[in-house]
This record gives structure tokens, sequence and C-alpha cells, in this order.
């Protein structure tokens, strides 16, 4: 066998076991074999010195290319390799971050949030701001800044429930959310248009209209020029936002410490349509809650000028309303947390 052939045994060899290889590091290992000091090329390479000065050349040539095409053979399989080794890595890293979707149902955010959450959208798409306070009140916020001064008679149209901190009667669960009208006018300047819900909390027996524990929400706008048609209209616009086309919205004479004039609102009766049925006594309304133009005293209690600025407020109950929309009977069905009363909103 010539020389020649034996470089192709080697090669031919050394490439099929090139292709066998299944790992970089196997690959590696198998270089230092095919061309390391050890190897059938080095070898060969030694025996040139027997060779004659000219068979020296062309024997020589002849090792090179060998040595190239296992080279060439080596580099191209260390790529697929790579290459594959690279892909199999990513595939077991591979995180699933599609839904596990459970297979018991879902639960979903309590009637009265889902009304809450609604009413702050119609007012926010009106231009109105959200605001909050505290749950436990000074006598301040809740009465005397409202212009419910200490002994004022309208104070008994609230059964307040006291905390025991500081001076007697001086600490409070809010018994409405008025109060947040004068926190937010304390500390801003108007223009205010703005709605405040929250929990309210009044010393009453539980019964089928009446829980100690109950949701309003405030409105409050104070402006220049704002009159008692700016209030008529916006609970009109409110209520046809609110409750859809052909509802309507009026107003009736009422009193209100913190408000001159104050007027009660009622709105077209949820269950006739304004027709006349048992529930609205045959008026065609139901009463939603009160209103009227922010007193002058109101004003001075938190420094704005009543020549300046005029304004309108507005509140009511968010368990009375969502009772009205979905005729429900019983406002101690809200909280009593029964599946089958929930799971139908
Ligand atoms: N705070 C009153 C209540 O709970 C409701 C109310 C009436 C709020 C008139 C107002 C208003 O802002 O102007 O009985």
């Amino acid at each position: 066998m010539s020389e020649r052939d034996d470089h192709e045994v080697i090669v031919v060899e050394a490439l099929a076991r090139v292709a066998a290889v299944t790992t970089t590091e196997e690959l590696r290992e198998l270089g230092t074999e095919l061309l390391g000091r050890r190897s059938p090329l080095a070898r060969a390479k030694a025996g040139l010195s027997s060779l004659e000065a000219g068979d020296r050349r062309a024997a020589g040539m002849a090792l090179n290319a060998a040595r190239q095409r296992i080279e060439q053979a080596l580099d191209a399989r260390s790529q697929e390799l790579v290459a594959a080794e690279r892909a199999s890595r990513i595939a077991a890293e591979r995180l699933d971050l599609s839904e596990v979707v459970p297979n018991r149902r879902r639960g979903h955010l309590h009637l009265v949030t889902q009304a809450r959450d609604r009413l702050e959208d119609t007012f926010v798409a009106m231009g109105y701001t959200v605001a909050e306070g505290p749950e436990a009140e000074s006598d301040w916020y809740n009465f005397e800044a409202l212009n419910f001064p200490a002994g004022h008679p309208a104070r008994e149209m609230y059964d307040t429930f006291y905390l025991e901190w500081g001076s007697p009667e001086s600490t409070l669960l809010r018994t409405h959310t008025s109060p947040v009208q004068i926190r937010v006018m304390e500390r801003s300047e108007p223009p205010i248009y703005s709605v405040m819900p929250g929990r309210c909390y009044r010393l009453d027996t539980p019964d089928a209209s009446h829980l100690p524990v109950f949701h309003q929400i405030e409105g409050l706008v104070v402006d220049r020029g704002i009159t008692f048609g700016s209030l008529a209209g916006t609970l009109d616009a409110f209520t046809e936002a609110y409750f859809g086309p052909g509802f309507r919205s009026r107003l009736r004479p009422s009193y209100f410490p913190f408000t001159e004039p104050s007027a009660e609102f009622d709105i077209t009766c949820v269950f006739c349509k304004g027709e006349g049925c048992r529930t609205c006594g045959r008026t065609g309304w139901l009463e939603l809650g009160g209103c009227g133009m922010v007193h002058p005293n109101v004003f001075a209690a938190v420094g704005y000028d009543p020549e300046v600025w005029s304004g309108f407020a507005f509140g009511f109950g968010i368990d009375r309303l969502v009772m009205m929309r979905h005729g429900i009977d019983d406002i101690r069905e809200l909280i009593t947390n029964d599946v089958r009363f929930l799971e139908q909103f």
C-alpha cells in the first residue's frame, strides 16, 4: 500500500469517528487522539525524516493535506455539536408562562365593590377626581366643620359610634362621607370636582333596610359661578350615564346643615321605569340621596371666600343604590356571604 493510501485510510477512519461523536467533550478528546503527539499522523510525520529529501517534501505535503481534512471535519462537527447543545439547554431552561386555568371556578369582586368602581368610573368620565378620608374621624370633621355646632338638633339624625380616644365624644366612626369634603377643601384650592366613596357607621340595629356599617359616595364641586342649575344638571347627567337612557332625576326641598338650599334627589324608578309601581309607591320615583349648595359656614370653616367661590355637594348610599338596581329587598344579604347570593352578580 502506498503512503497516500495509508493517509487515506487514516483520514477516512478519522472522519467516521468524528461523525459518530455526540458531545463536544468527546470531540475534544477525539481531537487529541487524532491530531496529538501520539496520533497516527504524528507518527507518520516522525517517519518523514527517514525519507530521501526529494520524497520527503511530497510526503510532507500529503500529510498536511490529510491533517487539514481532519481538522476541518473536527471544526464542522464542533459547530454542529455546540449548536445542538445550546438548543437543548435552552429547551431545558424554557419557562412555561402560559396561564394555568384552574379547574375551580374563580371568585369576583363583591357587588358593592363593583358598584363603587362603576360609580367612580362614571364620575371620572365626567372629569372628577376620587378622594378618600379616614373612617375614624374627629367631631370637628364629622359635625362641627359641616355646620353642626355642639347641641345642634340635626346631630340627632345620626346615631353615632364614639371611640374612647381623647376627650369624651371627640372621636367617632364617621356617620357619613361628608367629612371628606372638609379634608379635600383643606388640602386643595378650588376648582374642585371630586367624589369620595367609603364606609360609614351608625349605631343601628340591623334590619332589612339598615346596617351599622354601610357605604356612601359623596360629591363636591367648588368653582366660580356654580349654581343650583349646575347641581341639577350634574345629577341628571350622572343618572343617565349610570342607569342608562331614559333615567332622569328630580329634586325635592329638604334640610341639611351643610347645604343651603338643600334637597333630596330622586331617580326614575328602576322597577317600573317611571310608570308607577308598588316599590315606588306609585310615584314613579325612588329616593337616592341628599344634595344642596355648600353653606357659607362650611366655606368659612376651610377658609374659602364665599364671595368668590360657590359649590354644590351630594351624597348617597351605595348599598341602597345596589339594592334598587338589583331588586334586593334585604340589605343583610350583602354581608351574609351566602355564595348562592353572591354568585348571581
Ligand atoms: N351626609 C348626608 C347623610 O348622610 C347626605 C348628604 C346630604 C350629603 C346632602 C351631601 C349633601 O353632600 O349635600 O345623611
